[in-house]
């Protein structure tokens, strides 16, 4: 970057992931598994080597292609020039260390935690004139089952203390009874205090049988799998009272929070006519919608839209509220932010730059009712101050 651009036009992807070299490593390990995850090498129709991804149980199409852009910096980095990103928040990708025993997921998570803040720490900053680096990211937590709550406190403890490491991604079995397990109090109540973001990715999408059999590749479980996986365990946490008992928790979902936006209203009156939950919460549930944020991965700039208008309401659902109803878009907006999954949904043909990025900047620059100081909170600003990037 020649030029310093004004902290408040910084462009920030806070959803992008990496699969660093230690964890490529244990994926090519495991290419003659019996059960996913793995990478294996098989041969093209044309005759080539090709590595690829294999993640989803029921994975269609036998995986998806990888290649560097799935672990080299230098990959990442090129992405990032090439559409203006001038810094990325990275996260390890799906499926973690969900698929490992406990004491190795103890140890891996430990290890990648070190490998991911070199790989930030070691990088480019924004520009000679600021400590801002380029790379920050979200450690892990050996969420799996057997795992003591002590090795969970220390690995908060741990990467609390790596400076570029700024929050954690989890997706959304918890230690096998997801996230609305009690067992995790001590663990919510360990990340709000150190002030960590907790990103909610998805991974397992719903029972596969909802897909049918005919070949649609990954379109229903990324499309629909993936979001609506994500709804469940938001829901579930709000259901669980974990944001009455952790009000500062900072919880920021993947896609846009899924349908959980489009649902919010219907599961605000399933509470209140249901006499098991109805008096658990203090607040109605939509007033927890504005306790998240959410990435701007929604490809649209009417569900832009649409989502901050929903986050916007919260206050006016606070118990005792009066306030007015009306959605304020430039409110909402606050807790949106821009991402990119990359190296996911790479262009099928070559192009210069990829339509996945560039459709998610052409909706937030288009989003009715948004001001320019708005769009630029959700390019980078609201990612500054979230993440606590200055300086
Ligand atoms: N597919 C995945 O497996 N993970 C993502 O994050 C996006 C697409
Ligand atoms: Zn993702």
């Amino acid at each position: 970057l020649t030029t310093m651009s004004p902290t408040s036009k910084l462009l920030v992807d806070i959803h992008t992931h990496v699969y660093l070299p230690r964890y490529a490593a244990l994926l090519r390990s495991r290419a003659g598994a019996a059960t996913v995850p793995f990478i294996r090498t098989s041969t093209t129709s044309e005759g080539l080597a090709e590595d690829r991804l294999l993640i989803l149980d029921h994975e269609p199409s036998g995986g998806r292609p990888v290649g560097p852009q799935y672990w080299d910096r230098e990959e990442k980095l090129k992405f990032m020039d090439k559409h203006s990103i001038d810094i990325s928040v990275v996260s390890t990708a799906n499926p973690w260390l969900d698929f490992l025993p406990a004491s190795q997921a103890h140890t891996l998570a430990a290890e990648l935690n070190d490998d991911l803040e070199q790989y930030c720490s070691t990088g480019p900053s924004v520009s000679s004139s600021t400590q801002i680096k380029r790379l920050y990211g979200f450690g892990l937590l050996p969420l799996v089952p057997e795992i003591t709550t002590s090795v969970l406190l220390d690995i908060v403890n741990q990467i609390s203390a790596l400076p570029h490491l700024r929050g954690l991604i989890m997706g959304t079995r918890g230690i096998g009874n997801g996230l609305d397990d009690g067992a995790l109090e001590p663990v919510w109540a360990a990340i709000e205090k150190a002030g960590l973001v907790v990103f909610l990715h998805p991974h397992y999408g719903v029972d596969s049988s909802a897909w049918g059999d005919k070949d649609n590749g990954h379109v229903l479980p990324l499309a629909l799998g993936f979001p609506f996986e994500t709804t469940t365990a938001a829901t579930r946490l709000i259901l669980s009272g974990v944001f009455d008992k952790f009000p500062n928790l900072r919880l920021l979902l993947a896609h846009s929070g899924g349908a959980l936006p489009a649902l919010s209203s219907r599961l605000a009156s399933c509470i209140d006519h249901d006499p098991v939950v109805a008096s658990r919460l203090k607040h109605d549930a939509r007033y927890y919608l504005g306790k998240l944020y959410l990435d701007a991965v929604a490809y649209g700039p009417e569900e832009l839209g649409f989502v901050s208008d929903v986050i916007s309401r919260s206050a006016s659902y606070a118990s005792g509220a009066s306030a007015s109803k009306v959605p304020n878009r430039s409110t909402g907006s606050k807790r949106m932010l821009f991402g990119t999954d990359h190296p996911f949904f790479p262009p099928l043909s070559v192009t210069d730059k990829w339509k996945s990025v560039t459709e998610n900047l052409d909706a937030i620059a288009s989003v009715q009712g948004w001001s320019e100081g708005d769009r630029d909170g959700v390019r980078g600003g609201n990612a500054l101050a979230l993440f606590n990037l200055q300086g």
